[in-house]
């Protein structure tokens, strides 16, 4: 697919998404905070879900943050603008609960086509929803960030939220400097800096994200 298409289709599931009514998130939005940044973006960012910023603007890592975000990105020689942001659920859950497993699965279909339109060669998820939805995995983002994580001919490497690292204070933040610099290396082609090496994923059942 070339890139206009790959753009075009994007546009077109935007739209469809912003008159969604999939889930019970519909009744309390303000916008529908589909996804933002380059299409043809290397690296793609999955979030949890939008919080009160983002329902505002309609626009996902707008509030602090995104701003921690957008500084993590420059440290590696990167801009918002050649990454692309997603989130978990494209709706605020009222008064920023953790999204439930019905309003993640009945999203679920708009961040598969976002993943496969995208076709980035690094996704981080940033904290524990978006990773164990990707990598199907109990064990939380403490024990399975810090290394890459082989997924659908990409790599996935998880890390923390960001608002857990403005919650968290210094080790949370170096931690997520150690997961960004793996970013780095990894489209670079360097080897990995492995920080605390865990088990791998289970690649078969990674797949039934797409299945
Ligand atoms: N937190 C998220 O998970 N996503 C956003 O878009 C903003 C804050």
């Amino acid at each position: 697919m070339s890139d206009t298409q790959a753009a075009q289709e994007l546009e077109r599931l935007a739209e469809l998404a912003s008159t969604c009514t999939a889930c019970g998130l519909a009744a309390t939005r303000t916008n529908v905070v589909f996804g933002d940044g380059s299409t043809r973006a290397q690296v793609m960012f999955i979030g949890e879900g939008p919080g009160r910023n983002e329902d505002l603007q309609g626009l996902p890592f707008v509030g602090a943050a995104g701003q921690l975000l957008n500084q993590l990105l420059s440290e590696i020689g990167l801009q918002r603008s050649d990454a692309y942001i997603a989130n978990v659920v494209k709706c605020r859950p009222p008064g920023n609960r953790d999204p439930r497993p019905d309003e993640i699965a009945a999203c679920k279909g708009y961040l598969v086509d976002q993943i496969r339109l995208i076709d980035p060669t690094v996704v981080m998820t940033l904290g524990n929803f978006a990773t164990k939805l990707l990598l199907k995995e109990e064990r939380g983002i403490t024990r399975l960030r810090g290394r890459a994580y082989p997924w659908w001919n990409r790599i996935v490497i998880p890390t923390f939220h960001p608002a857990a690292a403005l919650r968290g204070g210094a080790s949370v933040l170096a931690s997520m400097r150690e997961d960004f610099a793996l970013t780095r290396a990894t489209l670079d082609g360097r080897p990995e800096p492995r920080s605390e090496p865990e088990a791998a994923g289970h690649p078969v059942e990674q797949l039934e994200l797409f299945g």
